[in-house]
């Protein structure tokens, strides 16, 4: 089957921004749109998003250069690609732009493209979204346990250094884990109001609350203290506060060596820990990784990159890994990272970013994949609230 027509466009992310939206047809007259997230707690080594930089728009975040990029010079060439076939599709932007960090296209407008071609390719074949990803990632299908962000800080919200407390229902299936997250919310709404008052109850970028002048470990026994069928998991997106060698953490400076100690002493209940350290201190992810009870995972240190999850993974400094495909660029790159992550034998956890649009691809990407969970915010707000829709529909389709 094939391509007739490619129209990009510029619409806003859930933080008001501008992003990508591309739509993609074929030749029965049926359609897909793609939307590109973006984060705000980046990886150095994550690849690069175009923007305009022009100041009188939109403070120079427009998008306006990847449309015509894709509407002027790539749309053309591209078209003449069959549909079904993601590496030659992906290998042919990888010819316009080689370039590691995608400087020159952006990974906005590969993940724009390579994100719509796949799901065309899925509905010309007559599969839903998840089956396809399976078969051409060879995956077996598989619901991914639910990361639920509940409490918002770092970059994310003003409140807590660490940038997000997150509850993991043990439960796999979609119609039973949601509304446990919908019940621990609303418990947790109740103690986060009687201990910090109702301000705390107001929402960050991933929707989760955001309490202030909280102690870390405080707000993990109010989790621990809400009774269900849960483990804990932190996002701490360290290299947010490190700087000149030391953390930042509750108001003091500490080396690396206490802030693993603090994780040790807090790891109750904790399932796993992302980001523990800057994004270039392996040494002490393999340190934790050696001695923790939880998993270690690596997202910024990672970035979805084949090549790292490959290092990091041989070098025992993460047990498991954030896969984002905008980090990276194409569908084609995301599954590499996924099967290194599978070669490694490290746990894979899809994840969102803070700046999201109402685009729920990635619920199919992780049961494509079999992923072992999925990063989606918390319940509330229509660019989370996408996923975890999409999660229900998955579920009744047969998953
Ligand atoms: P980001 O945050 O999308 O702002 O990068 C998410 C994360 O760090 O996991
Ligand atoms: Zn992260």
């Amino acid at each position: 089957m094939k391509i007739t027509d490619i129209k990009a466009r510029e619409i806003l992310d859930s933080r008001g921004n501008p992003t990508l939206e591309v739509s993609m047809m074929n030749d029965k007259g049926q359609s897909v749109v793609f939307g590109v997230p973006s984060g705000a707690s980046t990886g150095e080594k994550e690849a690069l998003e175009r923007r305009d930089g022009d100041i009188n728009r939109y403070n120079g975040m427009g998008v306006k250069n990847c449309v015509d990029e894709i509407e002027n010079n790539l749309k053309e060439g591209l078209m003449r690609i069959p549909l079904g076939d993601q590496s030659e599709f992906d290998g042919a932007l990888a010819t316009f732009d080689p370039s590691e960090k995608k400087e020159k296209l952006g990974a906005n407008t590969m993940l724009g493209l390579s994100g719509a071609y796949l799901k065309l390719s899925a509905l010309s074949s007559g599969q839903k979204l998840w089956q396809y990803i399976s078969e051409i990632s060879k995956s077996g299908p598989s619901l991914p346990r639910i990361y639920a962000n509940l409490i918002n800080g770092g970059k994310h919200a003003p409140g807590l250094d660490i940038q997000e407390v997150m509850v993991v229902p043990k439960e796999t299936r979609p119609s039973v884990a949601v509304e446990q997250i919908v019940s621990f919310r609303r418990e947790l709404a109740k103690k986060l109001s009687e201990e910090y008052g109702e301000s705390s109850l107001l929402i960050g970028d991933e929707g989760g609350f955001v309490p202030q002048n909280a102690r870390h470990a405080k707000v993990l026994a109010i989790f621990s203290s809400i009774e269900g069928d849960f483990e804990i998991a932190l996002d701490v997106a360290a290299s947010s506060f490190y700087e000149n060698g030391k953390y930042h953490f509750e108001g003091k400076d500490v080396t690396a060596e206490e802030l693993g100690g603090w994780y040790q002493a807090n790891s109750n209940n904790i399932l796993s820990v992302e980001d523990p350290f800057e994004e270039h201190d392996s040494e002490s992810f393999a340190n934790l990784a050696s001695n923790a009870s939880f998993f270690v995972i690596g997202d910024d240190l990672t970035v979805t990159s084949a090549t790292l999850i490959d290092e990091f993974a041989t070098k025992s400094a993460i047990s498991g890994v954030i896969i984002k495909p905008n980090q990276i660029g194409t569908i084609s790159e995301t599954l590499a990272a996924v099967a290194a992550a599978q070669a490694s034998d490290v746990k894979i956890i899809v994840s969102h970013r803070s700046g999201e649009t109402n685009d729920d691809f990635i619920a199919d990407l992780a049961c494509g994949i079999g992923a072992f969970g999925i990063k989606i915010g918390a319940p509330v707000r229509g660019e989370r609230v996408a996923k975890y829709n999409r999660l229900l529909q998955i579920e009744k389709e047969g998953l």
